[in-house]
């Protein structure tokens, strides 16, 4: 059930007023400011909390709201903080890419119900790694097969898009290595080909073309997108 938390109401002749608070969901983009919507930039300076991880908040260095860090060891802990934090104050936490894929959308919102807690959320979409990435390599995404394998571990459900003929774009589950490893066990040929798009927006982004077999032989970091032909 949720416990409505008391609002304001200010009755101006008929219009009525509510000064509630509000919760933002921003998303960052992938990365570099340029990619920051001017619609994040103007929330973030308006709000009196942000939160959002070292990298996320360096990119507002301009909003004066108190900052709070999310590390990978704190989320429950900080988003718990940031919806109590909204009841009260208009709160912004930073999400990488779009909130609402693989983002903080989900686990706020599954924890807005867990606490029972009535706060208004509101979204600011940014520029998802999918997006980027379909820039990045020319492919519009009407064209492909778009799978989140991000923190759910490998799925068997995106060997029947492999080999259909349209590109798979993956965010993979713990990396570039691991999807691969993964997708060759279930039977698909080392030959094939894939692009891996590392650190997108970034000074050192890299958009590497190989293939399944050849790229165990190669390091990358935590931030990629894999594309599969
Ligand atoms: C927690 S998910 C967040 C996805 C995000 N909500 C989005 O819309 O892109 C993090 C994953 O997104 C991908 N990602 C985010 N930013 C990226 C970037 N700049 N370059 C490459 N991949 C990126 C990587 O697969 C990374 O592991």
């Amino acid at each position: 059930m949720l416990i409505p938390i008391p609002w304001l109401i200010i009755s101006k002749g008929c219009e009525i007023i509510r000064n509630m608070s509000k919760l933002y969901v921003v998303g960052t983009g992938p990365g570099s400011r340029e990619y920051l919507t001017l619609k994040a930039i103007e929330t973030v300076k308006s709000v009196d909390v942000i939160v959002g991880s070292t990298r996320a908040l360096e990119l507002f260095p301009e909003a004066a709201g108190e900052r709070i860090e999310l590390g990978a060891r704190n989320v429950q802990e900080v988003l718990t903080q940031a919806i109590m934090e909204a009841a009260s104050k208009d709160t912004a936490v930073l999400s990488t890419g779009d909130p609402g894929f693989s983002g903080t959308l989900k686990p706020l919102l599954r924890l807005r119900e867990d606490l029972g807690v009535e706060v208004e959320v509101e979204v600011v979409p940014g520029v998802g790694s999918v997006q980027m990435c379909s820039a990045r390599l020319l492919i519009p995404w009407d064209d492909a097969d778009i799978v989140t394998m991000h923190g759910k571990g490998n799925s068997e459900d995106i060997l029947k898009l492999i080999g259909n003929g349209r590109p798979t774009i993956i965010l993979p589950n713990r990396g570039v290595g691991e999807l691969a490893d993964f997708l060759m066990d279930s039977g698909v040929e080392s030959e094939r080909r894939i692009v891996v798009c590392e650190k997108m927006s970034y000074p050192d982004e890299r958009v590497v073309e190989t293939s399944l077999g050849e790229v165990l032989d190669m390091e990358f970091g935590y931030m990629c997108v894999v594309v599969v032909y």
